[in-house]
C-alpha cells in the first residue's frame, strides 16, 4: 500500500476575491514550500456557499449606516463544510481590529497542523461570526486595507517561510529580523568596491568569529537607533 504523505501544514483562505491572493502563493519561497508539498494552500470563493442566485454575501447594516456586512449564512455554510473534512487548530479573522501580528505570532502559528483564514471585506463581518466561529483575529497593522486578503497573504508568507525545510539554508529564517528580537545587521555582496563604496573589511577577513561579533554589535547598534521599543520588549521569542 502506498504511504500516504504528511503535510506539515494546511491552510484555508476564505474570500470573496480569490485572484486578487492568489499571486502571492505562485512566486518564490512560497511556491517552493506548495511544491515541495511542506504546505498545501486552499482557497475557497465565498460565493460558492451564497444562498441565492445573485452570489451575494453581504448585506446592508442592521440600524443603518453606510456600508456593508459580511452575512453570517454564507461564511457558516463555508466554515462547517471544511470542518467536515478535518478539525482545525484555529480560525483566524483579518481584521485591523484584531491582535497585532508579529514574528512571535508567526512563530507559533507556523507550529499548528492546520487553520482557516477568513478575509473579511466591506464593513467587515456579521459579529455572530466572530462571536462564534473566530478563534483569533489578527491585524498586520494599525491601517485600513479594503479587504483582508493582503493581510491573510502577509501571514501566510511570515508563517510559511518557517516551516522546517522550507529555506534551504535551514539557519537562514532563524537570522531574520526580528527572530532574536534584534533587526539584522547590513549585509553586501560583490563588488567590493563600487566606484569608492566599500564593503567593510571585516567583512572580506575571513575570520568567521570577528564577523559574527561585529554583525551582530551591528545589529545592537540598529536596533537601539531604529526600534528601540524592540529592548523594552522581554517576552520570549
Ligand atoms: N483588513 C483590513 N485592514 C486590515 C489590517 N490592517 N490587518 C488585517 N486585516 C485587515
Amino acid at each position: 500500500m502506498k504511504k500516504k504523505k504528511h503535510i506539515p501544514l494546511h491552510i484555508d483562505i476564505i474570500t470573496v476575491l480569490p485572484k486578487l491572493i492568489e499571486s502571492p502563493f505562485e512566486h518564490s519561497i512560497v511556491k517552493r514550500a506548495i511544491d515541495k508539498k511542506l504546505v498545501k494552500v486552499n482557497i475557497i470563493n465565498l460565493r460558492d456557499y451564497a444562498s441565492d442566485k445573485y452570489k451575494h454575501v453581504d448585506d446592508y447594516m442592521y440600524g443603518g449606516g453606510a456600508g456593508m456586512v459580511m452575512m453570517i449564512e454564507p461564511i457558516a455554510k463555508c466554515i462547517e463544510a471544511l470542518k467536515k473534512k478535518r478539525t482545525y487548530d484555529e480560525i483566524i479573522y483579518m481584521s485591523p481590529d484584531g491582535e497585532l501580528f508579529d514574528q512571535k505570532m508567526a512563530n507559533n502559528i507556523s507550529l499548528l497542523k492546520n487553520f482557516i483564514i477568513l478575509c473579511g471585506h466591506y464593513k467587515g463581518v456579521d459579529e455572530r461570526v466572530r462571536e462564534h466561529f473566530i478563534t483569533k483575529e489578527i491585524s498586520i497593522g494599525d491601517y485600513v486595507l479594503s479587504g483582508g486578503e493582503l493581510a491573510a497573504a502577509v501571514v501566510c508568507d511570515a508563517v510559511i517561510r518557517l516551516i522546517p525545510g522550507v529555506i534551504s539554508d535551514e539557519t537562514s529564517a532563524l537570522t531574520d529580523s526580528f527572530q532574536d528580537g534584534l533587526i539584522s545587521p547590513p549585509a553586501y555582496t560583490r563588488p567590493a568596491d563600487f566606484k569608492g563604496m566599500k564593503v567593510p573589511d571585516i567583512l572580506l577577513s575571513g575570520n568567521t568569529k570577528n564577523i559574527e561579533e561585529w554583525r551582530h554589535e551591528k545589529s545592537l547598534e540598529r536596533t537601539e537607533k531604529r526600534r528601540p521599543d524592540l529592548f523594552k520588549d522581554t517576552s520570549p521569542r
